[in-house]
């Protein structure tokens, strides 16, 4: 049997935790879902489920894959058996769906790294985005074709993906964190910067910390936050489960974590200023409410920022060159990492080599991807990512914290093996966390937040979300939420074909 996959020194893994939670969430996901959920009121919740639950659910996933040095389904298996599996595979096939349309916005970014050089998307950003890049069809749920600039750029971003994976977890995935990591930060300090010496940079500002308190009753609100910050921090998904099971025994647990969490909130941050300082500018530049100028929806980094580029005093297309490239760095190393999550978990469950997973693994996403390449991909992509997130990401996490700490009852278990292991202790302030607010205020907010969706859904075609119709939000929407979590179950049913307490793994202490 193989011998199993280990990160080469803390620094390694850190950096490769830190590339897999900064990412695409951090620069396009964050303003457009904070611009959709109330602009500076987001922040409240954001802080909150940061604090409440994503910092301490990253310390419990750290825990569990160093615990049972496993992939996700491999180690909930070995904490709690078949009971607890499915919930490793639910968040390995979210991760699955994730990666599918996460590669096409590495694509698009792509893209526009090159038309940045001459500002090719000219005056007009929305129309060149939605009628000659993605040559968008008139209806949610039609295919319309392949479009080709979308898909050869596809193709290419799962190359890279493949070749890191395939090369392997030390000498593939480390080592590519630790040339795009470094260079991520100073390409992105060098935008953020530059966005913040803007012209009325400090009315963005203004506008992304003046909370609108009345937001904060809105279900809706808090678990698009709570869908973030995980989404963000790449937890609930398999992902840092899979990522700290190559951790050498000797770790330290909650320093890590501690690390990863705030390097990454720092990075948001970062984008967070960058990003309403620039919308600011554009503010002042139209004379109008910062409020005004952003449309919502995924396209937000692909029309506000051209135009705000295009608007910029001087050095326009080197400004755009750093911020497009920023995205492509930071997509790469996450997407990475959530590929890694199906390839751990096939090689583990089907007993097969890391390298045949990759092919197997990759192959499939590649191919499952190119449903976004289409001329009605964007449809597909923004109801996909919505209720990925919502119904998969933010859903397991609740579920995850709620099993593991009311039914299998874990959290003394895992707070000794960290507490055994680590300089900063996971004290009560820990379990207080995980074993109460968490699933209570979330719990809450979920249940809240079904109901709306699910009278949506009796209102007319319009109550839904962005306006979808039934049909569109029932297949490409709740489909796809509920067919993760309906393979995970069907995946463990079947028999695992390896030794599950294999020699080449840690005893189980
Ligand atoms: N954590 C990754 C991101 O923020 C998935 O994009």
């Amino acid at each position: 049997m193989e011998q199993r996959s280990q990160w080469g020194t803390r620094a390694g893994f850190i950096l490769a935790a830190v590339g897999s939670a900064v990412g695409l969430g951090n620069i396009w996901r964050f303003p457009y879902v904070a611009y959709e959920n109330g602009g500076g009121a987001f922040f409240i919740p954001y802080l909150f489920a940061l604090l409440t639950a994503g910092i301490p659910i990253l310390i419990m996933e750290f825990t569990i894959g160093h615990k049972y040095r496993g992939s996700a389904p491999l180690s909930f298996f070995r904490m709690s058996g078949k009971k607890a599996e499915w919930l490793g595979w639910w968040g390995v096939f979210v991760a699955f769906v994730v990666s599918t349309y996460y590669s096409v916005i590495v694509a698009w970014a792509i893209k526009y790294t090159f038309y940045s050089m001459n500002l090719s998307w000219g005056s007009d950003t929305k129309g060149f985005l939605y009628d000659n890049v993605l040559k968008l069809a008139d209806t949610p749920g039609e295919l319309g074709g392949y479009v080709p600039g979308v898909l050869i750029p596809l193709l290419v971003v799962w190359g890279i993906a493949f070749i890191i994976l395939f090369v392997g977890v030390q000498r593939g995935i480390e080592f590519a964190n630790r040339i795009f990591i470094p260079t991520l930060i100073v390409v992105f300090v060098i935008v953020v910067i530059r966005a913040l010496t803007l012209d009325g940079a400090a009315l963005g500002l203004e506008a992304l910390f003046k909370p609108d308190l009345s937001k904060l009753t809105n279900p809706t609100v808090w678990v698009a936050a709570y869908g973030h910050i995980f989404f963000s921090l790449s937890i609930a998904f398999a992902i840092m489960i899979t990522y700290s099971s190559y951790l050498p025994k000797k770790s330290d647990i909650t320093n890590n974590a501690f690390i990863t969490g705030f390097a990454n909130s720092g990075f948001e941050l970062l984008a967070g200023f960058g990003v309403f300082a620039a919308l600011g500018f554009m503010a002042t530049q139209a004379n109008v409410a910062v409020e005004d100028v952003a449309s919502d929806g995924v396209g937000l980094a692909f029309v506000v920022f051209p135009e705000i580029i295009n608007q910029m005093p001087g050095m326009n297309g080197i400004f755009g060159v750093l911020f497009f490239l920023s995205l492509v760095l930071a997509g790469i190393t996450s997407l990475v990492s959530i590929c890694e999550t199906y390839i751990a978990g096939l090689s583990d469950k089907f007993n097969i080599p890391r390298r045949t997973a990759v092919i197997i693994g990759v192959g499939v996403a590649t191919v499952v991807s190119t449903l976004f390449a289409t001329r009605g991909g964007l449809y597909f992509l923004d109801a996909a990512d919505y209720f990925i997130n919502q119904f998969g990401v933010a859903a397991i996490g609740l579920i995850e914290v709620a099993l593991i700490a009311w039914v299998f009852r874990k959290l003394d278990v895992f707070q000794k093996h960290t507490n055994a292991i680590s300089d900063i202790r996971a004290g009560f302030w820990w379990k207080a966390c995980l074993g109460f607010i968490t699933p209570l205020v979330l719990g809450y907010m979920m249940f809240g937040l079904l109901r709306t969706n699910i009278l949506k859904l009796h209102d007319t075609d319009n109550g839904n979300y962005e306006g979808y119709s039934d049909t569109f939000i029932l297949y490409g929407g709740w489909g796809i939420a509920f067919g993760a979590l309906i393979l995970g179950i069907l995946v463990t049913l079947s028999k695992w074909k390896r030794n599950t307490h294999a020699t080449t793994d840690y005893e189980e202490d």
